[in-house]
């Protein structure tokens, strides 16, 4: 059954839902096979595995017609070069999504199998993922970098058609900040 009228507290500054539902951490081992650089992402894993981004998901289950909502925060770092992400997904059943940036500096790299978009993301902007657009998060600055997504509790993750076909580009630390390079 569907979940009854709730309130729930959105505290911008901590980047905080509550009441909380689950937490998701991904450390560098979760990402095996999306940096370019295996060797690199190789060593950041024996040297501690630290945590690239956590997921905090609000109470809302992920199940059709609810809208669920989650806050994503991709701690600051370079893998071989290149921007700590999100792992990337396509939603399976091609549902749209938003995401509103709350704190830090990132993108939102979108790909739809055959040309990439990508919308620079800071506090206030809302990047809108229409359907059918495979999306990941990256912090391309040097602090954390927070978002609000809220998406259709039906959309799913596919994380296999981002291993598959890719995301079109990649994103760099460069000296005067970040560059998209073509996929490799
Ligand atoms: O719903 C979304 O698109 C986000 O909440 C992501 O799931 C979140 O940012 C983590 O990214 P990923 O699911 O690609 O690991
Ligand atoms: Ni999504």
């Amino acid at each position: 059954p569907p979940v009854a009228p709730f309130a729930i507290s959105f505290d911008h500054e901590a980047a905080r839902l509550e009441p909380e539902g689950p937490t998701l951490t991904r450390r560098m081992s979760d990402l095996e096979g999306l940096f370019a650089d295996h060797e690199a992402w190789q060593a950041a894993v024996a040297d501690g595995d630290p945590v690239v981004y956590r997921v905090q998901s609000s109470p809302v289950p992920e199940v059709d017609r609810e809208l669920p909502q989650s806050i994503t925060t991709i701690e600051p770092g370079t893998t071989g070069g290149e921007l700590w992400m999100t792992k990337g997904h396509q939603h399976p059943n091609h549902q749209g999504e938003i995401y509103l940036g709350l704190h830090g500096a990132g993108g939102l790299l979108m790909y739809d199998g055959t040309r990439h978009e990508w919308i620079d993301m800071a506090p206030g902007t809302i990047g809108y993922i229409p359907p059918g657009w495979a999306h990941r998060s990256v912090n391309t600055g040097d602090e954390p970098y927070s978002f609000l997504a809220v998406y259709p509790g039906g959309a799913g993750h596919d994380y296999g058609w981002v291993l598959e076909h890719g995301m079109g580009a990649r994103a760099y630390r460069t000296a005067s900040g970040h560059e998209l390079r073509p996929w490799s």
